[in-house]
């Protein structure tokens, strides 16, 4: 329906949209060609898709963090190498973005780099991560530190997936989604305030969110694919979200880690002064809505600013943040960790987030 390509450094690639996954899979599939399957959509899409499977290689992924390490692909790259898996097959992930990462992250070193394709299953993997050619692993406790960019040829959305997708994925992935709309503009996040909850119930709508956020994603991945400069406006939300997911254990999923994330990220930039507080409250409404039923009340504040020195974009001491000035206005901010940031956060936690 809306299908197009991305344009990329290392060979371009496609997005379909589909409702035959069955028949796209036994279209595409090769000799020698080898499934990477999650686990759950075995068990969740069979007898018809183990009936596919049979007549080809396959290995399950079990979607958990421990699996995408250095050391939980050892059994998966030994399988491939002593099964007969040359350069000349393909990889062919379905699954989220755990079996999408294991899967580009070997694809991308196996042999000097083997062919993949990606079927994304959860709707973080359908609306955000299936482009963009990250490729992270981890490296034992220490999250996405190994990794490069490595696409799929093909990619192919079936928004049927998400039906059997529990409710907190798809609360997550419409967070992750909801950081892509402000940053195109008004128009766009009064579109995504108006469908996100509706999205739920009605696929097409759902599927025009996705495309969308993939659209907005395209138009910056093509002009800086390796994360060094316009890119990097997609850490709206994500420096702060990414050191709520690791003090939490990675208890609360990505994307809703990304809507508190959000919320943060606007509170910053109205106490200092860049952002109008209208435009906070408006998108707080619809954050609240998505990390409802979470809690991050237990996390230290300490802890907090301590893991946000942490993330790998800061350069030096100070914290490299995207911040916003409006719709469409999110820019990025070099903000010392002094006692002012750490009052306006003690603040944060303190009142607004029980409001
Ligand atoms: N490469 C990138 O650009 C990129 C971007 C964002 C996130 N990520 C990574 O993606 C991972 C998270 O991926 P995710 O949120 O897509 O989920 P996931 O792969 O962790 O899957 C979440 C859960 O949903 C299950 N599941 C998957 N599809 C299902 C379906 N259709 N029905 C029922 N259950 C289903 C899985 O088995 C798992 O239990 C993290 O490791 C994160 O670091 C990568
Ligand atoms: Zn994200």
């Amino acid at each position: 329906m809306y299908d197009f390509k991305v344009r990329s450094n290392i060979h371009d690639y496609t997005v379909s949209f589909i409702t035959d996954t069955l028949e796209t899979l036994d279209r595409e599939l090769g000799e020698g060609d080898y499934i990477l399957v999650d686990r759950n959509i075995l068990e969740l899409y069979s007898p018809g898709l183990e009936t596919t499977l049979s007549k080809q290689k396959f290995i399950i992924i079990d979607a958990n963090e421990t699996q995408k390490s250095y050391a939980g692909i050892i059994p998966i790259i030994e399988n491939l190498i002593l099964n007969g898996f040359r350069k000349n097959h393909r990889l062919i992930a379905i699954g989220g973005g755990i079996t999408q990462d294991i899967t580009s992250f070997i694809s991308s070193v196996l042999y000097r780099g083997v062919d993949w394709i990606f079927f994304p299953t959860t709707l973080l993997a359908q609306c955000d991560s299936c482009i963009g050619s990250k490729t992270s692993i981890n490296f034992g406790a220490f999250k996405n530190q190994i990794g490069g960019f490595y696409p799929p040829l093909k990619i192919f959305i079936n928004t049927a997936f998400l039906t059997t997708l529990p409710p907190e994925q798809i609360m997550s992935g419409l967070g992750e989604m909801c950081h892509y709309f402000p940053i195109a503009g008004e128009a766009d996040f009064i579109r995504y305030a108006r469908e996100y909850q509706l999205a739920i119930q009605d696929p097409t709508v759902m599927e025009g969110l996705i495309c969308r956020s993939l659209e907005i994603k395209k138009g910056y991945i093509e002009i800086d694919e390796y994360d060094r400069k316009e890119r990097q406006i997609f850490n709206y939300g994500h420096s702060f979200g990414h050191a709520l997911e690791s003090l939490t254990d990675y208890r609360i999923p990505h994307g809703i880690a990304v809507s508190y994330g959000l919320d943060m990220a606007n509170y910053v930039s109205v106490k200092m002064g860049l952002l109008e507080e209208s435009i906070r409250i408006d998108m707080r409404a619809v954050l609240k809505n998505i990390w409802k039923g979470t809690s991050i009340s237990d996390v230290s504040i300490d802890r907090f600013l301590t893991a946000l020195t942490k993330d790998k974009k800061n350069v030096g001491t100070e914290l490299r943040l995207i911040l916003s000035e409006g719709y469409g206005k999110i820019v990025k901010k070099s903000v010392k960790l002094d006692q002012k940031f750490s009052d306006i956060i003690q603040q944060y936690f303190r009142e607004e987030l029980s409001k």
